[in-house]
């Protein structure tokens, strides 16, 4: 995809005139990074917010132990370290690049120029931010409440939402091993491992190697709310 195509999807030019694209593209320099490049560290300072015009690019924390935990993966057209530049603090997550990625950079001086000409931009923003704060809570509720099968539903189905993985023969593949799963559903590696086997058996799920194929998307969902 071009890369004015990929900022005419991005939520944040959403509803700016035709022209701001191609301001936007002026305005901000493009940063490569190779597969595996850290983009930036928890804790760094930030003065930019990214746009991802190609590439994919792995959000995370680590626990007290070092344990990592995904907090989302992010695609073309999406935006990722708002926070800081908004706040004025440091990352609050670290981001790597999981594959070739190239980011669209928007320094905060050029967003507040930016945001004088077309205002609409830091409502795009805001309702980006409140996008997440929605997901979040849902993790909240999922995370803390329910059961395991539920929270390793979750945990797929926030994967599949933000198109972690590809299709594969009419369902969704997901590169991931048990250990991950667990840590993204907060469960421990045996439980993660015992509810993929589980959904394996009523045909929800397929294991591959490397990964997780789903295979009824409807029917984890229904996992998910305990239906299943
Ligand atoms: P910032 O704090 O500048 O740097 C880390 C970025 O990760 C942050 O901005 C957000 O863009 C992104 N981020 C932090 N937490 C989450 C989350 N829970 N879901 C998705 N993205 C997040």
């Amino acid at each position: 995809m071009k890369v004015d195509d990929i900022l005419n999807s991005s939520p944040l030019l959403d509803g700016l005139p035709p022209h701001s694209v191609e301001i936007v593209r002026e305005a901000c320099p493009v940063w490569t990074f190779e597969s595996g490049e850290a983009i930036f560290r928890k804790g760094d300072p930030g003065e930019a917010l990214y746009i991802v015009l190609s590439g994919e690019v792995r959000i995370f924390r680590e626990s007290l132990e070092g344990r990592p935990k995904v907090l989302a993966y992010v695609h073309p057209g999406d935006v990722f370290g708002e926070m800081s530049l908004v706040e004025e603090r440091p990352r609050s997550a670290s981001a790597v690049a999981e594959t070739a990625t190239e980011v669209l950079v928007l320094f905060r001086d050029t967003y507040f120029n930016l945001l004088r000409r077309f205002p609409l931009l830091g409502h795009n923003l805001a309702r980006i931010i409140a996008g997440r704060l929605r997901e979040m809570n849902d993790e909240l509720l999922f995370l803390t409440f329910e059961e395991a099968k539920s929270k390793v539903a979750f945990a797929l189905l926030k994967l599949y939402r933000h198109q972690h993985g590809r299709s594969h023969n009419g369902g969704w593949y997901i590169p991931i091993v048990h250990q991950e799963i667990a840590n993204l559903a907060g469960t421990s590696r045996e439980t993660a491992t015992r509810v993929v086997h589980e959904l394996r058996s009523k045909g929800i799920l397929e294991t591959r190697q490397g990964g997780v194929l789903i295979r009824d998307l409807k029917a984890l969902e229904q996992v998910l709310y305990g239906l299943v």
